[in-house]
């Protein structure tokens, strides 16, 4: 948009010279005769440069262009003057009411380069506040939009802390209601056969160390092998007490065939359950062989799930060592009963694991190391040589304990209450 000048002078001709020369460049051109009509002007008229005469009758230029600064400010306010008036436009320029002085009489160009980069100059100062302005709105609309982002990450934040807390909620109220079927199934596997129910017990607390040694990372999947090792026999429950109790090697070939169903009822059992449909599985292919000669499904090698062929050996090692420590030539013989069925019945890995587990347990009985005490004759300062454990599991007092009368009257107790053994293994001294 082209620039406005104003020019302010009391003689008419030099106005018509100055307008003739602006507007041939382009200029949008105003003049007043004095000083008073040019303030009217600038009152209602946006101008970019005023050039006023400084020898004018009622006001001189001095006096109108500190008028006109208070209008409008930002104009550029040049005068011209006669050699004699040069001392007051200094005056004028040093207390700021003009920015350049033209002496009379002018040179064309001259005057028209000091004006054009007079305007030049404002040109700058405006583009830059302008641009001051946008960084300013810029840097508001930056602080609030970090302001929002802030708020909606913190919201985001707090919906996913809340919906993480709330499937927390869900898994803790199914941990805690699988928790409680599980506890359910168990008792009623415990009424129904406490043997089982220990069996199932004793299977049970062997998975978790089972698992580490074969570098299972998933709890998850831990314990739902946990408690498939709990639940394991729960399909005998469906069968009558002469069945469950005899060893199976006394039961006829119809009986065992229909022992031989128990895995598949006990999946069927849990199967109202949608979150224990793996444990269910598992429980399912917890007798079928490594090299597909078990039930129900001839399942073999990688086919059958982990959880049951971790079962499998777990199951095959409680039935041999009915739940007691091996120990010395007895149970050697045993776990070469196993180990001559690895070939076909277990997964190596996992036999060699458990084995692994035996060996760090240090099950294997060292008379030199240890002696057998029966339980009635445990003395105060004995050190225990080993775990004394229910035999469902439950740890009564640890391994490098020195017994206290605490200890005594504490397995004295619990002996009336759970089955232990009639001995613990002591330390020789
Ligand atoms: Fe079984
Ligand atoms: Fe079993």
């Amino acid at each position: 948009m082209a620039h406005t000048l104003l020019l302010v002078d009391d003689e008419e001709n030099i106005l018509k010279a100055l307008t003739r020369l602006f507007r041939r460049q382009g200029y949008e051109i105003l003049t007043a005769l004095g000083g008073s009509p040019a303030l009217e002007l600038l009152a209602t008229r946006p101008v970019s440069l005023i050039l006023s005469d400084q020898r004018m009758p009622a006001m001189s230029g001095a006096e109108f262009l500190t008028a006109a600064r208070k209008i409008q400010p930002d104009a550029v306010r040049m005068m011209l003057t006669g050699y004699s008036d040069i001392r007051t436009a200094i005056e004028a320029i040093n207390e700021g009411h003009v920015t350049r002085f033209l002496v009379k009489p002018w040179q064309d160009d001259t005057l028209l380069e000091t004006v054009a980069q007079a305007l030049a100059d404002l040109d700058l100062r405006r583009d830059h506040v302008v641009l001051q302005e946008k960084v300013r709105r810029h840097n508001d609309e930056l602080v609030a939009l970090n302001e929002s982002l802030e708020k909606k990450v913190l919201e985001r934040t707090a919906e996913v802390r809340d919906a993480l807390k709330r499937e927390e909620e869900v898994n803790e109220t199914l941990r805690q209601q699988n928790g409680s079927i599980v506890k359910a199934f168990a008792g009623l596997l415990d009424l129904r056969s406490p043997a089982i129910g220990a069996h199932c017990r004793r299977v049970a607390g062997l998975v978790i160390p089972l698992s580490a040694r074969l570098g299972i990372r998933d709890r998850r999947a831990v314990q739902d092998v946990v408690i498939a090792g709990l639940l394991h026999d729960i399909g005998k429950i469906a069968f009558p007490d002469a069945m469950i109790i005899k060893d199976p090697s006394h039961l006829g070939h119809q009986e065992r065939g229909e022992l031989r169903k128990h895995p598949v009822l006990g999946q069927s059992q849990l199967q109202v359950i949608d979150s224990l449909g793996e444990v269910g599985r598992m429980i399912r292919h917890h007798h079928e062989n490594w090299d597909g000669s078990g039930y129900p499904d001839g399942l073999s090698s990688s086919d059958i799930p982990l959880g049951a062929r971790i079962l499998r050996v777990l199951d095959a090692y409680d039935h041999v060592s009915k739940g007691r420590p091996t120990r010395g030539g007895e149970d050697s013989l045993l776990l070469a009963t196993l180990d001559g069925q690895v070939s076909h019945n277990f997964d190596g890995t996992v036999f060699s694991a458990l084995l692994g587990i035996l060996e760090a347990r240090g099950d294997a009985y060292n008379p030199a190391r240890e002696m057998k005490v029966p339980l009635d004759r445990l003395e105060v300062g004995m050190v225990l040589a080993r775990d004394l454990r229910t035999e469902s599991g439950v740890l009564l007092v640890g391994k490098d304990e020195t017994l206290k009368p605490a200890y005594i009257d504490k397995i004295r107790n619990l002996k009336e209450i759970y089955t232990l053994e009639p001995h613990a293994y002591v330390c020789r001294v």
